[in-house]
Parts: structure tokens; C-alpha cells; sequence
């Protein structure tokens, strides 16, 4: 009946963003419903404050480390708090509790053999936090998609954690526990780096004098990641803290999919070497993308600030919006307009038009009196047995860590309460007499769909049940998750209330009217823009033979030429996109990251035609929404007339190789 759930720990070198906060919105939504399910639950979140990039931020602002931490770190616990999450701890790195046992920990693996000294010659990305062997460089640049800038040599005595040594039994527990690494495509993706061949980890860093220091070699510093991984034990008090004993192994750790690889290698072979019991599941969630293109975050400078967000739109709102937009196992596109859009046609018109004009309608035909129902139809059979069968899904979906997903069912119950309205017509009910029993019923049900709604909502708008209680004159003794599928709890002869309106629309231009330049400032460029949904169309069939060939294009610069990031892509799984004869979603491999790209050629080639191909792809174009599929780069193709072909290659270079 326990449940530990985890987000990464956050490096605090500058302050939390929206893209930051989805991870932890996410495990505050699964953390709420397992409590909700009865489980007892344990929720750790912290920050990840040995990594060198804060001791260099600090150096290059001035200010003493520690004193710029603390700061930062106060603004990711304010956050959290203002979104209401219900973390039970906040781990800090620099806590003695957390160096003490990854001290203990590192000279245990010393002791037996798994950490050796040698020499370590290569490269260190700071940013990244990664070491990097001269072969993995492209153009001796950082290899991270998301990164490609300029490592540091490094030359230096250093210690190595042998995660040769245990290859094989990691790779049979993946492949023997399916549930480990979640997703499916990020399991896939891992198995392949590690069938690849690990290498041992250099674990200690002499150059920067920051982080937690070898006990036996206090001039070596541990490598930040190997100390970081090891918070999620820490913070339980391992090796004889009762927490640790009641929560250990870990349900889940949540992750977005960039750090996936530490905690399927690394953490697994630390726990392993330790003898300690492996986490049931790894899950790596996709990104926030900026319109622009790009991951969300800092140091690309397209991030808003969150706090602002909340104060303009409230924490349900952006809690709403991001759980919503994130679809499981693929990227989600972040904007203001985009989430203003969700709130008008999601939050304002669906769910909160239905709660404001069926009370509305209680209080006008019932003088908010709570009549008892008395004449059921098939409507009301119905709308019971889609209360059961959507809190079945969201059962299945939670359980899945897809929260995009449970939303969506939930939303199938809001669409059925407003139909449920236009279709009982309780305006012509009241009307007649003769109808009274069959309006009460209406009304009635009314009620209690509210009252649901209420339990459905709670894991993900915990803001959201208060206030329709005290609608309803009830209180928290509504909010039990059984109850969503049963009905006539609500007492019949009490009263309720119109109130005001929950979600009233936002009206952007209004909006920015009101709040003058600083607000204007702060909005996107494209603010009232709609989300595009562009089809890249397959070619067309040619008219005449003239039309074959298409005519040239102007002469361009080099550096036109040169802004184009062409890549080797390797397909690893493609299939059709739903409802359309023209698409096909490919998952494609580049530099050891999996993207999701739709491409227009479903006509000329089948999904089984692509796979382990090597194609070419347009690497850093805006993504694209694309049947609702977020698309992140364009594959190439020749086209003439009707034909259509990708250009593959077939020789062995590796996905993620660039094409000049
Ligand atoms: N400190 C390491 C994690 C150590 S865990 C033992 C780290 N920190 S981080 O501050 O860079 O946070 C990374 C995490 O923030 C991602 O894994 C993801 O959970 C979240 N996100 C950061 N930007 C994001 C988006 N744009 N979109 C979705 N999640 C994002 O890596």
C-alpha cells in the first residue's frame, strides 16, 4: 500500500521555469491520486546544488555560492508551494544527512573494487554535466541536441566507477522487467546504448574545489551525477532510516526523457553494486517546446516566469494546461496563447458552463433546494455508466504516469454532462406540470455530476473541489475517489449555490489592455496567433509533364545555407497516423535522442519500408503540430511528379551525423 514517487532533483543555478515545473505538476498529480486510491504516499523533490555550473554562475555574478543557492532554492520551494504541490520532503545536496551517505556509499564501492584511480583524458561539457569521449564530439562540440557547446579538456588523475563490470546483469534486468524504463521507445533506446558497450565513469573531479569530497582523497570532488542519483535514498535516511525501510525500492522516478540514461545506467549499477533493491520504474516524459522551436529552457532564453503565470491565470489553470498538453511519451508545445486557448475552450466553456448553468438552473426552478429524484431514463442510466467506465480509464491511465491521458477521459465526462443538458431540456420541463418529477431528476443529477467532477479534478486542480463544495453547502468528506462512480450521495432537500463563475474566459486582449506594458512585454510576439497544424503535404500528382520539375529557387548566401541543420536520422519505429492517408509517424534516433517526426510520404512508403533506415532530416526546424502529434524536424525526400523518395543512406554513418 506504499508508493514512493520521485521528480529529478533540480539544479537551483537559476530559477525554476514552466518547462522546469511540468515534471513536478506531473508527480503532484500521481502522488494526489495514489493518496486519493488510499496508498501511503511518499513525494521527494530537492535541488541538485554540487554541480559545478552553480559554483561557476555564482563565480561569474560575484556572490558567494552558497548564498546564491539558497536564493534560487527558495524560489523553486516558493513555486511549489504557489502550485500546490504536496511534496513530503525537499532534499538539498548540500545537506549533511545527503553527504554522509554518499560518502558512505563511494568508499563502500571503492572498498569493493567497483571504483578504481586512474587517468581520465577527455571532455567535460559543464552545462551538460556530462563527460564525453573525443569520438562522441560532433565537430568538437557537445553532442546533446540540446546543447553543441564547447566542452573543456580535461586531463586529470580521477577515480572510475566500473560500469563495465555489470553490462550484463542491468541489461537482463531490463529486459527481464519490461515496466523498468517507461516508455517503451525510451526501454528500446536504452537497451541499444547499452548493448553499445558501457564504459567505466570517471566519479571525481580535482579541478573545481565544490561538491562532496572523497573521504580517503579529499582532493578529488564526486562527480555531481553519481551524488545526485543518490538523493533518492538519502533523503529516506539509507541505510537505517524507517523510512527507507518502509519506501524503499522507489514506485517511480519521474524524469524528463534528457536525464533518462543516468538513472537507467548509472543509478542502476550504483544499486547494484551496492546490493541494494532496483526502483520499479524509470519514466522519461517528453518536452516543453517552444513555438520558436527548442526545448524550454533557461539558458535558450524563451522562458516566462512562472510566478507571473500564476498570478495571472492561477495555479489550477497552469497545472490544467500542462498536464493536459504533455501527451504521453511525446513533446507539447508551450505558449501563452496556447494556454490561454486551453482555458477558454476546456476550463471556461466545458467544464465551468456546466457547473454555472446547471446550478444556475437548481436555483431557478428549485430555489436551490436539491429535489429527490424520482422518474430515471436511459439518459441518467447513461451518464452513470460512464462515470464507472471513465474513472476505470483514469485508473489505467494514472497507472500508466500519462496524466494527458486520464484528462482526456475525464473531459469525455464533461462533454457528457453538457449534453446531458442540451438533450434533457430542463428550460421545457419546467415548463409543464406534468414533467416535475422528471425536472427534479434532472436537477438532481445535475448535482451529482458536479459533485463528481469534483473527485475527477482533484488530483489534477486541487484547487478546484473546495470550491465547488462549498457550491454544493459540502465539504472534504465528498472527495473520496470510490465515490466518482456511485450516485445519490448528496443529501436531497439541501441547498446550494450559483456562485460566480469558476473559470470566467479570459479575454487575451483585455488581458493585456488592463496590465499596461509590463505585461506586454512579457507575452510572445505571436500572442494571438493560433497553434498551426500544418499538413506537410505529399506530392501532388503532376498536371502536365512541364509541371514535373519544379522551377528553381533564388540564389541564396552560404550562411542562408549554413543556418539548415541537416542530420543522419536512424528509423526506429514507424507507423500511420490515424485518420489521414498521408502521414506517417516516425520515431527516429539522432545522437543517441529519440524524436518524433511526421512526414507526408504514407503514400509511397509503408511503415515496415523505413525501419532501421537511415534518412536525412531537417534537425532544427520550429516544431509542428501535425493531426495533433507534436513533429520535431522534417524529413527530406526527392520528388518528381508522383514519385516520392527519402534519401537514405547505406553506408554505416550513425544517426545524429550531420550532412553539409
Ligand atoms: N540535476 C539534474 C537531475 C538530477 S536527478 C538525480 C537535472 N536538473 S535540471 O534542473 O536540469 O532539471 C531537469 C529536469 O527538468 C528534466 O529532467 C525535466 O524533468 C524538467 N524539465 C526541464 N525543462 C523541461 C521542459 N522544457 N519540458 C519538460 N520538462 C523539463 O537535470
Amino acid at each position: 500500500m506504499k508508493y514512493y514517487i520521485t521528480t529529478p532533483i533540480f539544479y537551483p543555478n537559476s530559477s525554476p521555469h514552466i518547462g522546469t515545473a511540468y515534471t513536478t505538476v506531473a508527480a503532484d498529480a500521481l502522488a494526489r491520486y495514489q493518496r486519493l486510491r488510499g496508498k501511503d504516499v511518499y513525494f521527494l523533490t530537492g535541488t541538485d546544488e554540487n554541480a559545478q555550473k552553480i559554483l561557476r554562475t555564482a563565480e561569474a555574478l560575484n556572490v558567494d555560492p552558497h548564498v546564491y543557492v539558497d536564493g534560487i532554492v527558495e524560489r523553486f520551494q516558493s513555486l511549489w508551494q504557489q502550485l500546490d504541490i504536496t511534496n513530503d520532503d525537499f532534499i538539498r545536496t548540500t545537506e549533511e544527512r545527503h553527504h554522509v551517505v554518499v560518502k558512505e556509499i563511494f568508499t563502500r564501492l571503492y572498498e569493493q573494487g567497483d571504483i578504481y584511480k586512474a587517468e581520465y583524458k577527455g571532455w567535460y561539457c559543464t552545462p551538460c554535466e556530462t563527460f564525453w569521449t573525443e569520438s562522441k564530439l560532433v565537430d568538437g562540440k557537445c553532442p546533446n541536441p540540446d546543447c553543441g557547446r564547447e566542452p573543456e579538456l580535461l586531463k586529470e588523475e580521477s577515480y572510475f566507477f566500473r560500469l563495465s563490470k555489470y553490462q550484463d546483469v542491468l541489461l537482463r534486468h531490463i529486459r527481464e522487467n519490461p515496466d523498468f524504463i517507461q516508455p517503451a521507445s525510451r526501454r528500446n533506446e536504452m537497451i541499444r546504448f547499452i548493448e553499445n558497450g558501457l564504459e567505466d565513469l570517471s566519479v571525481s573531479r580535482t579541478t573545481l574545489k565544490w561538491g562532496i569530497q572523497v573521504p580517503f582523497d579529499p582532493q578529488h570532488y564526486v562527480y555531481v551525477w553519481l551524488d545526485a542519483l543518490i538523493n533518492y535514498i538519502s533523503a529516506l535516511g539509507y541505510p537505517e532510516g524507517e523510512k527507507y525501510k518502509k519506501y524503499w525500492p522507489a514506485d517511480v522516478h519521474l524524469m524528463g526523457k534528457d536525464i533518462v540514461r543516468f538513472h537507467s545506467v548509472i543509478w542502476p549499477i550504483i544499486l547494484l553494486a551496492m546490493d541494494i533493491p532496483l526502483p520499479k520504474v524509470v519514466y522519461g516524459h517528453g518536452w516543453f517546446l517552444s513555438r520558436e522551436g527548442g526545448k524550454i529552457s533557461k539558458s535558450r532564453g524563451n522562458v516566462q516566469d512562472s510566478f507571473e503565470l500564476i498570478r495571472r491565470y492561477g495555479s489550477d489553470a497552469i497545472r490544467y494546461f500542462l498536464l493536459r498538453e504533455l501527451a504521453a511519451g511525446s513533446d507539447g508545445i508551450y505558449s501563452e496563447d496556447n494556454l490561454v486557448e486551453r482555458f477558454n475552450s476546456d476550463l471556461a466553456n466545458d467544464l465551468g458552463n456546466f457547473i454555472s448553468r446547471s446550478l444556475a438552473m437548481i436555483v431557478k426552478y428549485r430555489q436551490g433546494v436539491l429535489p429527490q429524484p424520482v422518474q430515471d431514463s436511459p439518459l441518467e442510466q447513461e451518464i452513470r455508466a460512464l462515470s464507472a467506465q471513465v474513472r476505470e480509464n483514469v485508473q489505467e491511465r494514472m497507472e500508466s504516469f500519462d496524466p494527458a491521458g486520464a484528462l482526456e477521459q475525464v473531459w469525455r465526462f464533461v462533454a457528457r454532462c453538457n449534453k446531458y443538458v442540451d438533450e434533457t431540456e430542463p428550460w421545457n420541463l419546467a415548463k409543464d406540470q406534468n414533467s416535475a418529477g422528471r425536472l427534479d431528476t434532472v436537477l438532481y443529477t445535475f448535482a451529482e455530476c458536479i459533485r463528481i467532477l469534483g473527485i475527477f479534478c482533484a488530483p489534477f486542480m486541487p484547487g478546484l473541489p473546495p470550491k465547488l463544495w462549498s457550491l454544493l453547502n459540502c465539504g472534504p468528506e465528498l472527495l473520496k475517489w470510490e465515490d466518482s462512480s456511485r450516485w445519490n450521495i448528496l443529501a436531497v432537500g439541501s441547498t446550494v449555490q450559483k456562485g460566480q463563475p469558476i473559470f470566467p474566459r479570459i479575454d487575451i486582449a483585455k488581458l493585456t489592455e488592463l496590465e499596461g506594458e509590463d505585461v506586454m512585454e512579457n507575452l510572445p510576439a505571436d500572442q494571438a496567433a493560433p497553434i498551426v497544424e500544418t499538413e506537410t503535404a505529399a506530392a501532388q500528382p503532376a498536371e502536365t509533364a512541364a509541371e514535373v520539375f519544379e522551377p528553381f529557387k533564388e540564389e541564396i548566401e552560404m550562411e542562408d545555407f549554413a543556418k539548415l541543420d541537416l542530420r543522419v536520422a536512424k528509423v526506429l519505429q514507424a507507423e500511420k497516423v490515424a485518420k489521414t492517408d498521408k502521414l506517417l509517424k516516425l520515431e527516429v534516433e539522432i545522437a543517441g535522442e529519440t524524436r518524433t517526426i511526421v512526414a507526408g510520404i504514407a503514400q509511397h512508403y509503408a511503415p515496415e519500408d523505413l525501419l532501421n533506415r537511415r534518412i536525412v532530416i531537417v534537425a532544427n526546424l520550429k516544431p509542428a503540430k501535425l493531426r495533433g502529434i507534436v513533429s520535431h524536424g522534417m524529413i527530406l525526400a526527392a520528388s518528381y511528379g508522383d514519385k516520392l523518395e527519402a534519401l537514405t543512406l547505406d553506408k554505416d554513418i550513425p544517426g545524429g551525423a550531420r550532412v553539409k
